[in-house]
């Protein structure tokens, strides 16, 4: 099982990570680590999901700060970094 205290590797951001930082994909942070480890698990199954697609892996995740729009976006953003 990987926390989100392993998804780093050599002390170089997961893509999701760094995505999340890039886009303001969080405020408080309260929400992140299940934010960008769900986000992590998506990817995997589905490398290109539509905006609709993380809104609904995500249903279960709430957030307090953001609106999600950063957060979907920060998703999006990993998604096309991973692709290359
Ligand atoms: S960033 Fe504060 S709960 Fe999500």
């Amino acid at each position: 099982m990987t926390t989100i205290e392993g998804l780093a590797k050599n002390g170089e951001l997961h893509p999701v990570q760094a995505a999340f930082k890039e886009h303001h994909g969080l405020q408080c942070g309260f929400c992140t680590p299940g934010m960008v480890m769900s986000a992590a698990d998506l990817l995997k199954r589905n490398p290109n999901p539509s905006e609709t697609d993380v809104r609904e892996w995500l249903e279960g995740n709430l957030c307090r700060c953001t609106g999600y729009h950063n957060i979907v976006k920060a998703i999006r953003a990993a998604a096309r970094a991973l692709a290359g």
